[in-house]
């Protein structure tokens, strides 16, 4: 088992130097990206990341390098290579290496790169205690559905959980809970599963839509809707949900324990657990 990557049409090693100074998603940011966990060898939920990466990429007018198709097959023969069967598929696509200019490229040539290691998995611990998060003001563009590799504000807001101890940093725009640095966020009141609508201020989780569909399916009454940071620490259940963290209590909100409440995340979590081993028993 070893970590493998890939850029511009080759399978590279994680360490080699690869990346060209003219690259525009190391000079920009100008690209997007897609993180898949593979649960025993099969990637999870490959259609929805690939469907989402398509639009990531129509919505910021780039092309993608192959076809979806290829794509797709160079992750499975990247995940062969690596050995892992709990894995983690990041694939980036960049607009790709051009002398710095702002304006689209005419033509760009699209990148692709890929990393296939091991999966970040949240510990036995923290899923059992929930995680502490901290609250953030929202200072993100308006168009947080597109993939992007843009990803400052995310990574401050998550420097500044890691430095108060906490798990994840929450966005909150003037009183509106959005979703966390990397994470969609959940809050069960009076049985109702609530989460932010599907808008331009938030990623449209895939794990998100996973947790509906199970929702749906055990019968539990769901409400999209926008949410306050009142009903946040008020909730009887509050959970993140993200590729590698799958559905997560929160146990404190800027040092404030939560009503600690997990009836409906457990009953979640259970058949989300229950997916992620059908699909690789099934297919
Ligand atoms: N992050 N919101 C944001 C801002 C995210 O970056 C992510 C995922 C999510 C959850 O989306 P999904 O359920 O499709 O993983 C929500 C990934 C895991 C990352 O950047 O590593």
């Amino acid at each position: 088992m070893k970590e493998i990557a890939y850029y511009h049409d080759r399978f590279v090693d994680v360490d080699e130097r690869v990346i060209p100074i003219q690259e525009r998603g190391h000079q920009f940011g100008d690209g997007i990206y897609e993180v898949i966990r593979v649960y025993d060898g099969e990637p999870f939920t490959m259609k929805e990341h690939m469907e989402r990466l398509e639009k990531s990429a129509e919505a910021i007018g780039m092309g993608l390098p192959y076809s979806r198709e290829k794509i797709e097959a160079l992750a499975l023969e990247a995940l062969e290579r690596s050995g892992i069967q709990e894995a983690e598929i990041y694939m980036q696509i960049t607009r790709g290496i051009h002398l710095r200019q702002h304006h689209y490229p005419d033509p760009s040539k699209p990148v692709l790169s890929m990393v296939v290691k091991e999966a970040r998995k949240l510990t036995p611990e923290k899923r059992a205690s929930g995680v502490p998060v901290i609250t953030t003001e929202e200072i993100r563009w308006k168009m947080c559905w597109i993939k992007s590799l843009n990803l400052l504000p995310n990574v401050m807001a998550k420097q500044k959980a890691m430095e108060a101890g906490a798990h994840e940093a929450v966005f909150v725009d003037e009183g509106i809970v959005t979703e966390g640095s990397s994470s969609n966020l959940f809050i069960v009141k009076e049985g109702t599963l609530l989460t932010h609508p599907a808008t331009n201020a938030i990623l449209h989780g895939i794990t998100r839509r996973v947790i509906l569909d199970i929702a749906e399916e055990l019968g539990i009454p769901v409400e999209e809707r926008t949410f306050t940071l009142e009903e946040l620490l008020e909730a009887d259940e509050a959970f993140l949900s993200s590729t590698t963290m799958e559905a997560a209590s929160i146990s404190a909100v800027d040092g404030t324990p939560l009503n600690g409440g997990r009836t409906i995340l457990d009953r979640i979590h259970a058949k989300f657990v229950e997916r992620t081993r059908k699909e690789t028993v099934d297919s």
